[in-house]
């Protein structure tokens, strides 16, 4: 059993239960990497302050480097009867360095090592999810460029609505991905400051130097109130409301791929590689990935509502509550990680049915806004325009026929602006061709969105 960090004044052992449900290095050996790194910072401030010898200093900060080193190559094996990753590499110190390293602690508490460990990782991750969005945005940019010829129907209400570009369409993912990309930044603004020296919460009577270990771990600023430093949890609940809402817009791409690949769509086909099959029906292929990417919008609202509800009410200062914002925060993480990974996996192996999608754009209803806009430009007004579109539309449909076979005389029966060049604006490449407006789908007006993304993604990516 590991050395618990506050044995020494209890008058007996913890109940082996409580050891049980106490413990939190199942979750916060995760956190092992930021808590040395945070560790040699304070010690090397401690060393630089005359708080602790310098020789000690420097026999801490080599004894921390070489279980870094452990940790970062994964031989590191984590003691399962630590209470925390603070004792598991505190105990393992002293192992490896003896007397020294219990004045590693010194100006410091958990309550504002954890503080501390969180925020570094969460910066760290920030830098992952944003980099994972990027890398996503690009698959659906390659996507949209090699598919830039094709017009798919548009639906609103899942009904059949207007033609637009499947490229417009994908664009419109990009936008609502880059929006998640930049509220997780924004939230990494918040989250960058150092909080170290907090102690407990009230501060420390001892000559620190916080700036240093600031810029020491690369930190913009300082946690300006102890109390507060060790409390708040608001920047967790920020992140997870920013996965939250990215999850909601995966989520609906994975929703429309979904309807795209069924038979009565059928303007894609997924991948075998990303299908599950039945156990029972032999012909079936499912989309059980996308399925499930939607599904998991459920458990990364839980973990926000769990945070949200851990918070409230808690009193000022630290509470053990807090430990309990990791499981929700890690498992949201890693869920979107895997997520936006499939993604842009998956992005790159969508075949188009370039022939379905043609004969459903056909359907010349797609046209009718067009209509009525010829007639506008013509000086009709918008609600005349209207209804002389609505009843063309009813008459065509009652009698199963298209408006392109009306005759002139039958068109100008409903308007007499109407003249046999309004035909040529009844198909796909027309209807987008009229768009003029700034983001609508006029191909041209989408290629330079396109130009522009695809310069704005290579700027953004790190890789
Ligand atoms: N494991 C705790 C957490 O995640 C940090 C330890 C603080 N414990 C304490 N008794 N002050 O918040």
């Amino acid at each position: 059993m590991a050395k618990k960090l506050w044995g020494t004044r209890f008058a007996k052992k913890t109940h082996v239960l409580t050891d049980k449900f106490t413990s939190s290095i199942v979750f916060d050996q995760r956190l092992a990497k930021f808590d040395i790194l945070g560790s040699m910072a304070h010690v090397k401030m401690l060393g630089k302050q005359k708080i602790i010898p310098q020789k000690e200093s420097q026999q801490i900060i080599k004894g921390l480097s070489s279980i870094l080193k452990n940790v970062v190559s994964g031989k590191f094996k984590f003691d399962p009867s630590a209470e925390d990753i603070h004792s598991n590499i505190q105990e393992l110190l002293t192992k490896k360095i003896g007397e020294a390293a219990e004045k590693l602690h010194t100006a410091r508490s958990r309550n504002d090592q954890i503080a501390l460990d969180i925020r570094m990782y969460l910066k760290s991750e920030i830098d992952d999810l944003t980099e994972f969005t990027t890398q996503l945005q690009k698959a659906i940019l390659k996507f949209a460029t090699s598919n830039f010829k094709v017009i798919i129907p548009g639906y609103t209400h899942l009904q059949i609505a207007q033609c637009v570009l499947l490229a417009h369409h994908l664009l419109a993912y990009i936008e609502g991905l880059e929006r998640d990309k930049q509220r997780l930044l924004d939230a990494k603004k918040r989250i960058d400051a150092m909080p170290l020296g907090s102690c407990a919460f009230s501060g420390t009577g001892l000559n620190i130097d916080r700036d240093f270990v600031k810029k020491e771990l690369g930190f913009a600023t300082l946690t300006a109130n102890s109390i507060d430093s060790v409390s708040d949890r608001d920047f967790i609940i920020e992140v997870l409301a920013g996965l939250s809402i990215l999850s909601v817009h995966l989520s609906r791409i994975a929703e429309d791929l979904i309807l795209w690949s069924t038979k009565e769509f059928n303007f894609i086909d997924i991948d075998f590689s990303f299908c599950t099959g039945s156990s029972i029906m032999p012909h079936k292929k499912n989309p059980d990935i996308l399925e499930l990417i939607r599904g998991s919008v459920g458990k990364i609202q839980g973990d926000l509502s769990s945070v949200l509800i851990l918070m409230k009410g808690l009193p000022s200062s630290y509470n053990r509550d807090l430990q309990l914002d990791k499981p929700p925060l890690f498992d949201a993480i890693d869920t979107i990680k895997d997520i936006l990974e499939i993604f842009t996996t998956l992005f790159g192996s969508i075949v188009i049915e370039k022939e379905a999608i043609a004969s459903k754009v056909l359907d010349e209803s797609l046209f009718s806004v067009d209509l009525v806009e010829y007639l506008i430009k013509k000086g009709v007004s918008y609600r005349k325009a209207h209804d002389i579109v609505g009843s063309m539309v009813r008459d065509c449909l009652d009698k199963g026929i298209n408006i392109s076979i009306l005759s002139l005389s039958q068109l100008k029966k409903y308007s007499p602006y109407f003249n046999l060049e309004v035909k040529k604006i009844l198909n796909a490449w027309a209807s987008v061709n009229l768009k003029q407006s700034f983001g609508s789908t006029n191909p041209g007006l989408v290629k330079k969105q396109m130009v522009a993304w695809s310069r704005r993604l290579a700027k953004n990516c790190r890789r």
